[in-house]
C-alpha cells in the first residue's frame, strides 16, 4: 500500500519567528510512522530557521520552488544544491501560482523537475485545470498535457522519484474543494497515464496528493479515496492545530 503524504505549503506567509513557532508546534506532535510522511514548505528565507526547528523530528523540509540551473548569474534565483544544503528533501515544482501568476511554462517546469532530480530533491509536481477548463470538459486533457510535459524524457528511475499533486486551480484558496469523487476521477486518470507511459508497478507506487482547500473537515473524505495518497495543504497548514488534524486524518485512513 502506498504511504500517505501530507505537506504544508506555507506560500509567502509567516515571519521568521512565526515560521519557527509553527514548525516547532508541528514537529513536536508528529510521531514516527512508516506509512505517513509529513513535510512543511516554508518561504526560502525561513528554510534554515524551520530546518533547525524540525531537526530530529519526523517532519521533513521542503521548498516551494527552485531554479533550473545549479549556480551562476541568475539574480534572485535559488538553486537545487542550495536547497539540499539547507536540508530540503522535497521541492514543490509547477504550483499553479507559479504557472499562472509568475508565468512558468510547461517547459520551464520540466527543466526544474530535472534540476531537482539531479540533486536528489524529490519534486512535488503540481498539475491542475482552471475553472473555465473544467467547465469546458477539458480537465483530463489539461492534466494529461501538463503531466506528459513534466515527465517527457524522464527515465523510469527518474519518474519513480516524483510525487504528484492534483490541484484544481478553482479550488486553491477559495474554500471550495474538489469533491472526493472529482479528485478520485482525476487521480485515477493520472495513475493510468503513468501506467501507460511507464508501467503498472511505477504507477501503483507513485504518491499523488490532492490540493485545494483541504482542511480538517474534508480531509478524511478526500484521503479515503483509493487514489488520493495525501494532501498538499495551503491555508490550513498555517495553523498547527488545523494542519495536525489533517495529519491525524491521514493516520485514521491508514489505520482503517
Ligand atoms: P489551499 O492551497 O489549501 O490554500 O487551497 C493549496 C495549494 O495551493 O497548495
Amino acid at each position: 500500500m502506498r504511504p500517505k503524504f501530507i505537506a504544508g505549503n506555507w506560500k509567502m506567509n509567516t515571519t521568521r519567528v512565526e515560521a519557527a513557532q509553527l514548525a516547532s508546534a508541528v514537529a513536536s506532535r508528529v510521531a514516527e510512522h512508516d506509512r505517513l510522511t509529513v513535510a512543511v514548505c516554508p518561504p526560502f528565507p525561513y528554510l534554515e530557521a524551520v530546518g533547525n526547528a524540525i531537526e530530529g523530528s519526523k517532519v521533513a523540509l521542503g521548498a516551494q520552488n527552485l531554479y533550473s540551473e545549479p549556480s551562476g548569474a541568475y539574480t534572485g534565483e535559488v538553486s537545487g544544491p542550495m536547497l539540499v544544503d539547507l536540508g530540503c528533501r522535497f521541492c514543490i515544482v509547477g504550483h499553479s501560482e507559479r504557472r499562472h501568476i509568475l508565468g512558468e511554462t510547461d517547459a520551464i517546469i520540466h527543466r526544474k523537475i530535472k534540476a531537482a532530480l539531479a540533486v536528489g530533491l524529490i519534486p512535488i509536481v503540481c498539475v491542475g485545470e482552471l475553472l473555465p477548463e473544467r467547465d469546458a470538459g477539458q480537465t483530463m486533457d489539461v492534466v494529461a498535457s501538463q503531466l506528459s510535459s513534466a515527465i517527457a524524457g524522464l527515465s523510469e528511475a527518474e519518474a519513480g522519484q516524483l510525487v504528484l499533486a492534483y490541484e484544481p486551480v478553482w479550488a486553491i484558496g477559495t474554500g471550495r474543494n474538489a469533491t472526493p469523487e472529482q479528485a478520485e476521477e482525476v487521480h485515477s486518470h493520472i495513475r493510468k497515464i503513468l501506467a501507460d507511459r511507464y508501467n503498472a508497478i511505477l504507477a501503483g507506487k507513485t504518491v499523488i496528493q490532492y490540493g485545494g482547500s483541504v482542511k480538517a473537515a474534508n480531509a478524511d473524505s478526500l484521503l479515503l479515496q483509493p487514489n488520493v495518497d495525501g494532501a498538499l495543504v495551503g491555508g490550513a497548514s498555517l495553523q498547527a492545530d488545523e494542519f495536525l488534524a489533517i495529519v491525524a486524518a491521514g493516520l485514521r485512513v491508514i489505520n482503517r
